[in-house]
Protein backbone atom coordinates (compact mmCIF):
# COMPACT_ATOMS: atom_id res chain seq x y z
CA UNK A 1 0.00 0.00 0.00
CA UNK A 2 1.27 3.21 -0.89
CA UNK A 3 1.48 6.08 1.95
CA UNK A 4 -0.91 8.26 0.60
CA UNK A 5 -3.55 5.11 0.57
CA UNK A 6 -2.48 4.57 3.93
CA UNK A 7 -2.62 8.29 4.84
CA UNK A 8 -6.30 8.48 3.48
CA UNK A 9 -7.96 5.41 5.29
CA UNK A 10 -6.19 6.55 8.47
CA UNK A 11 -8.03 10.18 7.59
CA UNK A 12 -10.94 8.05 6.63
CA UNK A 13 -11.11 6.05 10.18
CA UNK A 14 -10.32 9.04 12.39
CA UNK A 15 -13.85 11.02 10.68
CA UNK A 16 -15.50 8.19 11.18
CA UNK A 17 -14.90 7.56 14.72
CA UNK A 18 -14.82 10.90 15.47
CA UNK A 19 -18.90 11.71 16.35
CA UNK A 20 -17.98 8.94 19.26
CA UNK A 21 -15.61 11.15 20.81
CA UNK A 22 -17.44 14.24 20.60
CA UNK A 23 -19.73 15.53 23.52
CA UNK A 24 -23.17 14.58 23.55
CA UNK A 25 -25.56 16.79 24.60
CA UNK A 26 -26.55 16.44 27.82
CA UNK A 27 -30.38 14.89 28.33
CA UNK A 28 -32.63 17.52 29.81
CA UNK A 29 -33.35 14.78 33.18
CA UNK A 30 -29.76 14.26 34.48
CA UNK A 31 -30.13 10.12 35.73
CA UNK A 32 -30.44 11.16 39.19
CA UNK A 33 -33.09 13.64 38.37
CA UNK A 34 -34.89 11.48 36.32
CA UNK A 35 -34.93 8.42 38.80
CA UNK A 36 -36.45 11.22 41.88
CA UNK A 37 -39.07 12.38 39.19
CA UNK A 38 -40.00 8.37 38.20
CA UNK A 39 -40.31 7.66 41.94
CA UNK A 40 -42.00 10.54 43.38
CA UNK A 41 -43.82 12.66 40.85
CA UNK A 42 -43.89 11.48 37.43
CA UNK A 43 -47.17 9.42 39.05
CA UNK A 44 -49.74 12.50 38.75
CA UNK A 45 -47.76 13.64 36.12
CA UNK A 46 -47.66 11.85 32.88
CA UNK A 47 -49.89 10.59 30.63
CA UNK A 48 -51.11 7.45 32.11
CA UNK A 49 -52.47 9.47 35.47
CA UNK A 50 -55.93 9.81 36.29
CA UNK A 51 -55.33 13.17 38.04
CA UNK A 52 -56.31 15.74 35.52
CA UNK A 53 -55.59 18.82 37.79
CA UNK A 54 -51.83 17.66 38.02
CA UNK A 55 -51.86 16.60 34.10
CA UNK A 56 -52.94 20.34 33.36
CA UNK A 57 -50.74 21.69 35.72
CA UNK A 58 -47.27 20.03 34.51
CA UNK A 59 -46.48 16.94 31.74
CA UNK A 60 -42.63 16.08 32.71
CA UNK A 61 -42.86 14.48 28.90
CA UNK A 62 -43.62 17.98 27.32
CA UNK A 63 -41.55 19.97 29.31
CA UNK A 64 -38.29 19.47 26.64
CA UNK A 65 -40.64 20.17 23.75
CA UNK A 66 -42.45 23.46 25.10
CA UNK A 67 -41.25 27.01 24.02
CA UNK A 68 -38.70 28.64 25.69
CA UNK A 69 -40.55 30.92 27.64
CA UNK A 70 -42.92 28.61 28.34
CA UNK A 71 -41.02 25.72 29.75
CA UNK A 72 -39.28 28.80 31.88
CA UNK A 73 -42.15 29.28 33.49
CA UNK A 74 -42.80 25.43 34.42
CA UNK A 75 -39.28 25.29 35.76
CA UNK A 76 -40.16 28.23 37.64
CA UNK A 77 -43.53 26.70 39.10
CA UNK A 78 -41.68 23.75 40.03
CA UNK A 79 -38.49 25.62 41.69
CA UNK A 80 -41.62 27.21 43.97
CA UNK A 81 -43.17 23.49 45.06
CA UNK A 82 -39.37 22.66 46.25
CA UNK A 83 -39.13 25.59 47.82
CA UNK A 84 -42.63 25.27 49.28
CA UNK A 85 -42.06 21.29 50.24
CA UNK A 86 -45.63 21.27 48.44
CA UNK A 87 -45.21 17.94 46.26
CA UNK A 88 -46.20 15.36 46.43
CA UNK A 89 -49.39 17.16 47.88
CA UNK A 90 -49.90 16.69 51.39
CA UNK A 91 -52.95 14.68 51.58
CA UNK A 92 -51.43 11.92 49.35
CA UNK A 93 -48.42 11.54 51.62
CA UNK A 94 -50.59 10.56 54.56
CA UNK A 95 -51.41 7.53 52.32
CA UNK A 96 -48.05 7.23 51.25
CA UNK A 97 -45.32 8.30 53.46
CA UNK A 98 -42.50 7.05 51.13
CA UNK A 99 -43.52 9.33 48.39
CA UNK A 100 -42.24 12.25 50.36
CA UNK A 101 -38.75 13.74 48.74
CA UNK A 102 -35.67 13.29 51.20
CA UNK A 103 -33.91 16.51 51.59
CA UNK A 104 -31.19 14.77 49.18
CA UNK A 105 -33.20 14.40 46.74
CA UNK A 106 -34.74 18.40 47.11
CA UNK A 107 -31.50 19.52 46.70
CA UNK A 108 -30.81 17.50 43.40
CA UNK A 109 -34.08 18.92 42.15
CA UNK A 110 -33.17 22.25 42.94
CA UNK A 111 -29.99 22.17 41.71
CA UNK A 112 -31.14 21.06 38.47
CA UNK A 113 -33.90 23.35 38.16
CA UNK A 114 -31.66 26.30 39.26
CA UNK A 115 -29.44 25.53 36.04
CA UNK A 116 -32.50 24.88 33.83
CA UNK A 117 -33.82 27.93 34.66
CA UNK A 118 -30.54 29.72 34.17
CA UNK A 119 -30.06 28.09 30.74
CA UNK A 120 -33.25 29.02 29.83
CA UNK A 121 -33.26 32.65 30.90
CA UNK A 122 -30.10 33.39 28.77
C1 LIG B 1 -50.47 12.37 44.09
C2 LIG B 1 -50.32 13.11 42.89
C3 LIG B 1 -49.12 14.02 42.73
C4 LIG B 1 -47.80 13.72 42.86
C5 LIG B 1 -47.17 12.40 43.25
C6 LIG B 1 -47.08 14.94 42.51
N1 LIG B 1 -47.95 15.93 42.20
FE1 LIG B 1 -47.50 17.80 41.54
N2 LIG B 1 -49.47 18.27 41.45
C7 LIG B 1 -50.52 17.42 41.76
C8 LIG B 1 -51.78 18.12 41.63
C9 LIG B 1 -53.15 17.55 41.90
C10 LIG B 1 -51.46 19.44 41.22
C11 LIG B 1 -52.41 20.58 40.95
C12 LIG B 1 -52.60 21.32 42.22
C13 LIG B 1 -53.50 22.49 42.07
O1 LIG B 1 -53.84 22.88 40.98
O2 LIG B 1 -53.84 23.02 43.12
C14 LIG B 1 -50.00 19.48 41.09
C15 LIG B 1 -49.30 20.61 40.69
C16 LIG B 1 -47.93 20.66 40.54
C17 LIG B 1 -47.20 21.79 40.05
C18 LIG B 1 -47.80 23.11 39.60
C19 LIG B 1 -47.90 24.03 40.78
C20 LIG B 1 -48.57 25.31 40.40
O3 LIG B 1 -49.22 25.86 41.28
O4 LIG B 1 -48.46 25.75 39.28
C21 LIG B 1 -45.88 21.47 40.08
C22 LIG B 1 -44.72 22.34 39.64
C23 LIG B 1 -45.78 20.12 40.59
N3 LIG B 1 -47.05 19.65 40.86
C24 LIG B 1 -44.59 19.44 40.79
C25 LIG B 1 -44.49 18.17 41.34
C26 LIG B 1 -43.26 17.54 41.68
C27 LIG B 1 -41.89 18.18 41.52
C28 LIG B 1 -43.56 16.31 42.17
C29 LIG B 1 -42.62 15.27 42.70
C30 LIG B 1 -41.73 15.68 43.75
C31 LIG B 1 -45.00 16.18 42.13
N4 LIG B 1 -45.53 17.33 41.63
C32 LIG B 1 -45.71 15.06 42.54
C33 LIG B 1 -50.41 16.08 42.11
C34 LIG B 1 -49.22 15.41 42.31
Amino acid sequence: MSKTIQLSLLLLVSFLLLPGFSSKPKPYFPKKVNAIIQAKCYGCHSADSKAQKAKDKLMWDDLEKMEKGAQLEKIQSIQKVLEKGSMPPEKFLEKMPEKKLTEKETKEMKKWADKTAKKLSK
